[in-house]
């Protein structure tokens, strides 16, 4: 990658080492794949940035408790200890994680504004107040998904910012100034607000993003140019043009989405449920990239 390059030949250059999966790709295909063939589940994964695995058909892993399903499933893609998000209280966490994995229904939103709404959840990255690239991987298991509504989308954020790029490439460097993007907690507002910019390289250059956009815990910079290049990927991710980048689909039971969650963005849409039938989906975090298979740990 370029040492001392200027931030145009690094966006260059990491575009040139992300072909495939975010230039070229149309976010279209969300066939599930069975969990008996995790080299594909891998295979996909690498190429979109996602994949739907399904469990149903593996009665040693769909009988075990949904906190070690998504153990189990960290351990099979090597992704190290399950993650516990900076903005939970030791309290919190107590409430909210068994084990590093919390459990989404719709209830009280007074114990927490997101995971027990069932309004919508516009696009973002989990770990708000995390540092930037600290969730690498993030799981969403569905356990019975809800009567109506609650399509989950994921949207390809690197190659928004590619078509953003190929249109002005000053509106793609603005996204990634410093002061681009605060995260902030509204349940919690005394813990400190995170501002970083939206897109970042890692270490091997590549581009990675902590790219939200919900203003019930974003704000963005007042720079007319991040305003500007903000104006075009709002339009770009939900635009029905090829290529296209973003995907909607609804979670089955069984059904876990996998997510690079530094490289692509998710959102819920509302959903309705009844009392004795409610939607019901556990998320695990993990720091760790999703690369490679251990196939010990199953
Ligand atoms: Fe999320």
């Amino acid at each position: 990658m370029p040492k001392d390059g200027n931030l145009q030949s690094k966006i260059e250059y990491a575009f040139s080492i992300q072909p495939e999966r975010f230039r070229a790709y149309a976010f279209s295909d969300t066939e599930s794949v069975s969990a008996n063939d995790l080299e594909t589940a891998v295979e996909k994964y690498k190429e979109t940035g996602f994949v739907v695995l399904d469990i149903n058909n593996v009665t040693d892993l769909h009988s075990l408790p949904p906190h070690t399903i998504l153990q189990t499933i960290g351990g099979i893609f090597d992704l190290g200890p399950l993650y516990t998000p900076k903005q939970y209280s030791a309290k919190e966490r107590e409430q909210f994680y068994k084990k590093g994995v919390n459990k989404i229904v719709a209830g009280d939103t007074k114990l927490h504004s997101n995971f027990y709404s069932a309004s919508n959840q516009k696009i973002h990255a989990d770990g708000t107040l995390d540092p930037f690239n600290a969730v690498r991987t993030a799981m969403l298991y569905c356990v019975k998904p809800a009567i109506e509504g609650g399509e989950n989308s994921v949207f390809n954020l690197v190659g928004a910012l590619f078509d953003l790029h190929k249109e002005n490439p000053k509106l793609a460097e603005a996204l990634f100034q410093r002061d681009a993007l605060t995260k902030f907690s509204p349940s919690n507002p005394s813990l400190d607000e995170v501002t970083d910019s939206a897109f970042a390289f890692d270490a091997e250059g590549r581009i990675i993003s902590r790219y939200s956009d919900s203003e019930e815990y974003c704000r963005w910079s007042n720079d007319p140019l991040v305003q500007e290049a903000l104006k075009f990927m709002r339009e770009r991710l939900i635009s029905s043009d090829e290529p296209k980048r973003n995907v909607e689909f609804k979670l089955l039971s069984g059904q876990i989405l996998i997510m690079a969650n530094n490289q692509v963005a998710h959102s819920r849409k509302a959903f309705v449920q009844s009392d004795n039938n409610e939607r019901e989906m556990w998320r695990a975090l993990f720091a760790k990239d999703l690369t490679a298979l251990s196939l010990e740990a199953y």
